[in-house]
């Protein structure tokens, strides 16, 4: 008997406009106008694809990646009780979408559950909450991992964390234990980063060349805390693998990620600048988070291809279900009509629960009683996609069969194949993000870093025009 797949597919029924109407949905016409634009850029993502221009796509097949990654886990299995993982951005939030989609919800807590050390993933400086950490941690430094991600080398929150951490380790355990609890994962040649890992000798995972960090966790970067975690790698890349297929047909109709950035572009379009992603699953709910960066840093841009000034890219938004329908629901049905909604929708839990019998003093709840409690998430789903359908307001669906590392593999590919196609109907790059950049720039500028920020522009200097726009002004303090 063949079993068939586990798959992820999308659901675009709900944007047409014999749901929705003529004035909100898409109309038969309109698909077809949609299928004409965008099917020469199947093709064309097919090419530059072949010319090694995407490298991210390439990333499912590299098994000497896996190969490294595995080889790694196996040596570091036995001592590591926690890992550690210090990075922002793209270089965190894979991290914690695989964590939370493909182990249990009490991982860190359930020693008889867990099948590798507790993860935990660092993707912001405040100080209490380090503290708090490195307080639990205490004499548990032997025991621990520490994996600093930074694709740049050169930002300065993951290089506070590293340096935070490294004089802690030179100190209890000394120059040579220390090495052994570092991991870099970093550019092969450039960045501070490399320079650190080559100088201290610490083990290094190589993140390759041309891969921004939120196409990146299908690389090093994501595959090594979620290999360490007990998450079937091999199956994430074969799901990734599985959808490169489909998104490289040329037919349209066939092509989810091609349907789904054509639909994102239409309503971006007609008025629907905002993206909201809510999936109905507890596993899920980071996925949106490390799609809101996708989204945001791809398509979020102030130029086009030819230079002109565009200022452009729809706004992603989270939201969970069911949670936030007793939060956003009332705005996003009665609000203005300027979203599109995927719902991220999962078929069949592979853990459920029966709700319990109704008390004998409450037949009211009768009708709940012996249900799978899963029903009623589901249910909840299709409650709220109806509102807003009622009022006319456009609903995509990703169905997961059911969540493992293979649909999570599956849902990754096609949503950044989905943002290249975005990127093309835009007209912009969707591969740089200049506006995160000199953030960067300027916080190094204020922490007083030596030398020139840009030409004819020391970092000094930089600073100065910063401070006297941002300083707080007493006058203006109530
Ligand atoms: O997508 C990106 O390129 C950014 O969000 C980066 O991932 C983020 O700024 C962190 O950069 P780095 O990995 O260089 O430390």
């Amino acid at each position: 008997m063949v079993v068939p797949k586990p798959e992820v597919k999308l659901h675009y029924k709900n944007v047409m406009s014999d749901v929705i109407g003529d004035e909100h949905g898409i109309t038969p016409a309109q698909l077809k106008d949609l299928a004409k634009q965008t099917s020469p850029l199947i093709q064309q993502l097919n090419e530059e694809r072949q010319a090694g221009e995407t490298p991210y796509r390439d990333l499912p097949y590299n098994s000497e990646i896996s190969r490294q990654v595995k080889e790694l886990v196996k040596e570091l299995k036995g001592r590591c009780e926690n890992l550690v993982v210090f990075g922002i951005g793209g270089s965190a939030l894979g991290n914690i979408a695989l964590q939370t989609a493909l182990n249990p919800y009490m991982h860190n807590l359930d020693d008889t559950q867990r099948t590798g050390p507790r993860l935990f993933i660092f993707d912001n400086i405040d100080p209490p909450q380090l503290v708090s950490f490195l307080d639990w941690l205490g004499d548990k430094l032997d025991k621990t991992i520490f994996n600093a991600i930074s694709k740049s080398g050169w930002t300065a929150e993951t290089a506070a964390q590293f340096m935070i951490v490294r004089r802690l380790l030179l100190d209890k355990l000394g120059p040579a234990d220390c090495k052994k609890q570092v991991i870099t994962t970093t550019d092969a040649n450039q960045g501070i980063l490399r320079r650190i890992a080559n100088n201290a000798g610490f083990t290094s995972l190589v993140i390759p060349e041309g891969i921004g960090g939120r196409f990146s966790v299908l690389s090093a970067v994501g595959l090594f805390s979620a290999a360490m975690c007990g998450i079937d790698i091999d199956s994430l890349l074969a799901g990734a693998c599985d959808m490169d297929t489909r998104v490289k047909c040329e037919d349209f109709y066939r092509n989810p990620a091609a349907i789904n950035a054509a639909i994102n572009y239409h309503f971006y379009k007609r008025g629907k600048k905002i993206s909201v992603m809510m999936p109905y699953s507890y596993h899920l709910r980071d996925l949106a988070d490390w799609y809101r960066q996708l989204w945001a840093e791809s398509l979020g841009k102030a130029e086009d291809l030819a230079g002109n000034e565009v200022h452009i890219g729809p706004t992603p938004v989270k939201a969970l279900g069911t949670t936030d329908q007793h939060s956003q629901v009332q705005l996003y049905r009665e609000g203005p009509n300027d979203k599109l909604f995927t719902f991220l929708q999962v078929s069949n839990f592979d853990k459920d629960l029966k709700i319990g019998p109704a008390p004998d003093y409450v037949p009211e709840l009768g009708f709940l009683a012996g249900k799978d409690l899963s029903e009623l998430l589901n249910n909840e789903k299709r409650a709220t996609e109806y509102g807003l359908l009622e009022s006319e307001r456009p609903c995509l669906t990703v169905l997961f069969d059911r969540v493992n590392a293979y649909t999570v593999g599956q849902f990754i590919y096609l949503f950044e194949v989905t943002a290249s196609f975005a990127g093309a109907l835009f007209g912009i790059n969707p591969y740089d993000q200049p506006a995160v950049e000199l953030g960067k720039e300027a916080a190094f500028a204020l922490m007083v870093k030596p030398g020139d920020y840009e030409t004819g522009c020391t970092y000094e200097e930089f600073a100065k025009k910063i401070q006297s726009l941002t300083e707080i002004d007493e006058k203006f303090l109530v």
